[in-house]
């Protein structure tokens, strides 16, 4: 396991980039899981200004999206493929037939869900994964209690969650309390996984995640078991770790 603390949340993108870009380089096609929330921003922004001033390719790019809140249109302004659209897919020369986002209106999600398995599988698996941490420990959309081998499949959200994410909407009634998530087993079978964490309020996952017993409590603890897993966190939310990383 790999922990880099960086200074600011710009410098988190540009870590993360290197990171990425460099391990672009070496397949094609290369395999990117992307993940939506504020964290993954700057490095998409990064992907942005690199793709337009020193061209780094999307060309030959798939993406696989972590999660998708059920019952939003691929349209509403607040499901995460619209968010995707909006922060990468719409400013690079990607291909958006090649771009997956876990459906959150298919009738049948548990098929849904099997499908999803089966078109990362196709492509050959996910290279790099990009994950955020949720304040109470998830990654994806798999909270707290989640099999360590889960697979992409329909999952309640907590209340902790749902109050996390209020900030985005009107109120924190419109918020939907079902997602399609992959799962955790679905995560640790990517190549790489790329774990970013900006924020006081992330402090407590992060220390319990590195540090703590690997339990099904704190989801994010499974990356322990990960041999390619790097952290790139920034010092207020690396505030709570005890080793020197
Ligand atoms: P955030 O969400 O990036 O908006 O903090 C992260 C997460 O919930 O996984």
């Amino acid at each position: 396991m790999k922990v880099i603390i960086v200074s600011d949340k710009q410098e988190m993108g540009k870590v993360a980039a290197d990171l990425i870009e460099e391990d672009m380089a070496k397949k094609t096609p290369y395999v990117m899981g992307l993940a939506t929330g504020t964290t993954p921003v700057p490095l998409y922004q990064e992907f942005i200004r690199r793709n337009k001033e020193t061209g780094l390719d999307f060309s030959t790019v798939i993406t696989f999206n972590l999660d998708e809140y059920v019952g939003l249109d691929p349209d509403h302004d607040q499901s995460y493929r619209y968010f995707m659209n909006k922060e990468l897919f719409d400013h690079v020369n990607i291909n958006k037939k090649n771009t997956f986002v876990p459906p959150g209106n298919a009738e049948d999600l548990s098929a849904a869900g099997a499908q999803y398995e089966e078109a990362i599988r196709m492509a050959g698996g996910i290279d790099y994964q990009v994950l955020g941490i949720g304040s109470n420990g998830h990654i994806g959309f798999n909270e707290p209690g989640s099999s360590l081998s889960s697979r992409t499949r329909k999952v309640k959200l907590t209340e902790s969650t749902i109050t996390d994410n209020s900030r985005m909407f009107e109120k924190k009634e419109d918020v939907p309390t079902e997602a399609i998530t992959m799962g955790n087993g679905t995560i640790l079978d990517s190549r790489r996984v790329l774990l970013m964490a900006n924020g006081e309020n992330k402090a407590d996952a992060v220390a319990n995640s590195i540090e703590g017993p690997v339990t099904a409590t704190v989801p994010a603890s499974s990356l322990q078991l990960h041999q390619n897993i790097t952290w790139i966190i920034t010092q207020d939310a690396a505030g709570k770790l005890k080793l020197e990383w």
